[in-house]
């Protein structure tokens, strides 16, 4: 909540155009390949001050309290070897890299995130 609410705001709604709704995009991306990994390395995530393993318990936290129970039902916990790698992967875009995994991303309430 310290860390990630401003943006995110705490049911993961986000702003419309601005942070995308995480009920729909974790779900989404994490249905591809690439997509795990994505979640660790956004800026929002790989540049926090949390530890590996706190990055890692915040991210289960989102996903098993923000994404739908299908996505929830084949989820694994990330790691904190397993975010350490991520980490360690810089995205040279985020938005081209977002593009890549699931297109332009439609925020469920109200508008594009373009
Ligand atoms: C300054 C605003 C801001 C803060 C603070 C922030 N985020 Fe984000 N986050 C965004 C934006 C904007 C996106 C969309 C991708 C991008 O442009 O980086 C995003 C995307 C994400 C995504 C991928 C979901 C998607 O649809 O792209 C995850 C996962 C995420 N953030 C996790 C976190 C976590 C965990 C924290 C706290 C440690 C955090 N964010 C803090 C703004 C923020």
């Amino acid at each position: 909540m310290i860390h990630c609410q401003g943006c995110h705001v705490p049911d993961g709604r986000g702003f419309p155009g601005r942070v995308p709704d995480m009920r729909a995009t974790l779900p989404l991306l994490l249905s591809v390949e690439g997509g795990r990994a994505f979640l660790v390395q956004v800026p929002g995530s790989a540049m926090s001050t949390l530890t590996n393993d706190r990055l890692a318990a915040t991210l289960n936290w989102m996903v098993r309290n923000m994404a739908d129970e299908a996505t929830i039902s084949t989820f694994t916990d990330y790691t904190e070897t397993e975010v350490g790698q991520m980490r360690a992967v810089r995205l040279e875009d985020v938005f081209t890299t977002r593009d890549a995994l699931i297109g332009h991303l439609e925020n469920e309430h109200g508008g594009s995130t373009e």
